[in-house]
């Protein structure tokens, strides 16, 4: 972990055995969910929604104004389900603070249960990431043990059962609704929206999917408050969140800062770029987010300020390409995962993204025609706005925005036969 400015997420990471519920306690742990239990419902959900807490996840939607789109209670069951699918390209935030801290998701999954009156919540965890799995089954046990989750929890009355699901591997199953789907056992495919999750999602029934970091932001804000919470980050973009720097840095990891911070002050915490070296171009959001370069050192890391230059906060995964990298190559390798992940539901994404990785992987190594950047931005303008969900739209971000960026360089690649940083690799193609 990096240093912080604000460390509240991020707080006990280094402590020994940070994972464990004593350790978790013993730094103020489940004060929240004392609280929240001693709370109406109702006024945990205007807490959470006063405090401007915003999705974490990527989107940014308010995250009490979700849980308030929930009808009002007819006897059947509503549930809480927690998005750990995380797989977006740079995003690695949700990884670290449930292998760190999972107590603190699971105190969090309580409050947010509560508030929204749910009796069985559901963490659904990446397939590939079988080490959060197994730590967080060990959580919820411990949990269990400690009165935290199961029957009458801490003498209040209240009954909570947590369920970990391990998916499969597939991107798309971070899509709530293709999410929703895989945990009902089917193939994860998105659904058609409205209705949304919290009127019709798990077995149809009336539920609220959140980000990890979205609910271990709630336990620190039924403790410090509102008005704490708006103390950081800006009007729009309250709080704090997790910015995972990656690629050509020099200290690489999780920076725990408010909302609205900079690359530049991030950069400087992690280090700079690596030494000797310049900052060619960075996401701001993984890689569905259009390309900044040093251009952008300056701007807010919130959502407005991210939005009105150009791209979106996104998951504040920050991959930083120094001028070693072509630009090309990084593109097409997103294109290729992007045409792997496809779903397949609708054609824009499935042909679209096939095309994309196709007329790339030709131009990177110098097989491509000047037409080719024209049909780049021809497929991408068919995708966009066009496709079933946000995984289509996503793709072309960064080539849409590579295009604008840095066309001499991909135009460099068809008149000089291959990449003029490092010519070799177009032997490579086949
Ligand atoms: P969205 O904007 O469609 O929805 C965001 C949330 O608000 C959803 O939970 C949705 O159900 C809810 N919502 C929106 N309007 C609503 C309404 N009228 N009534 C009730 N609920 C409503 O965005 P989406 O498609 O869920 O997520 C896209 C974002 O996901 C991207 O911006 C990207 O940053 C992020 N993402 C994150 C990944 C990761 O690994 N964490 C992977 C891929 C994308
Ligand atoms: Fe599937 Fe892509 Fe269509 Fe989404 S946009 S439904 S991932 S094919």
């Amino acid at each position: 972990m990096g240093s912080t400015l604000s460390p509240v997420l991020s707080h006990h990471w280094d402590a020994e055995k940070s994972w464990t519920l004593a350790t978790y306690e013993a730094d103020g742990g489940y004060q929240g969910l004392r609280k929240a239990l001693e709370m109406d419902p109702a006024d945990i959900v205007t807490a959470v929604k006063d405090s401007g807490l915003r999705g974490r996840g990527g989107a940014g939607f308010p995250t009490g104004l979700k849980w308030s789109f929930l009808p009002a209670p007819d006897g059947g069951p509503r549930y809480l389900v927690v998005n750990a699918d995380e797989s977006e390209p740079g995003t690695c935030k949700d990884t670290p603070l449930m292998m760190a801290s999972p107590q603190m998701l699971i105190e969090g999954v309580a409050i947010t249960s509560r508030a929204i009156g749910c009796d069985h919540a559901f963490i659904y965890v990446r397939g590939e990431i079988l080490h959060v799995y197994r730590r967080l089954l060990r959580a919820v046990e411990e949990a269990y043990e400690k009165g935290y989750l199961g029957k009458n929890i801490l003498g209040s009355g209240y009954d909570l059962d947590v369920t970990v699901h391990a998916g499969a591997g597939a991107y798309i199953c971070g899509e709530e609704t293709a999410l929703l789907d895989s945990l009902e056992g089917r193939r994860g495919q998105p659904r058609l929206k409205p209705p949304f999750p919290a009127v019709a999602g798990l077995y149809a029934r009336p539920t609220v999917v959140n980000n990890v970091e979205s609910i271990a932001s709630v336990p620190a804000i039924i403790t410090g408050g509102v008005d704490w919470f708006r103390s950081m980050g800006t009007e729009k973009s309250a709080g704090f969140g997790l910015f995972s720097l990656s690629g050509h840095v020099q200290r690489p990891g999780q920076y725990e800062a408010p909302l609205g911070i900079t690359l530049r002050e991030l950069l400087e915490m992690a280090g700079g770029v690596r030494e000797g070296h310049e900052l060619k171009f960075w996401t701001p959001g993984g890689s569905s987010t259009p390309l900044f370069t040093a251009e952008h050192l300056d701007v807010p890391l919130d959502y407005e300020s991210v939005g009105a230059a150009g791209s979106m906060l996104g998951t504040r995964a920050l991959q930083i390409f120094d001028d070693t990298t072509c630009v090309v190559r990084a593109i097409t390798r997103w294109a290729e995962f992007y045409a792997h992940e496809s779903c397949g539901k609708c054609t824009p994404c499935r042909e679209g993204t096939y095309w994309l990785k196709q007329v790339l992987g030709r131009i990177e190594h110098g097989q491509g025609t000047m037409e080719d950047l024209d049909t780049l931005l021809d497929v991408c303008d068919n995708i966009l706005g066009r496709s079933f969900c946000a995984l289509g739209d996503g793709a072309t971000s960064t080539i849409t925005s590579g295009i604008a960026l840095f066309r001499e360089e991909f135009e460099a690649h068809v008149t000089g036969g291959g990449c003029p940083l490092d010519p070799a690799a177009s032997a490579l193609f086949e």
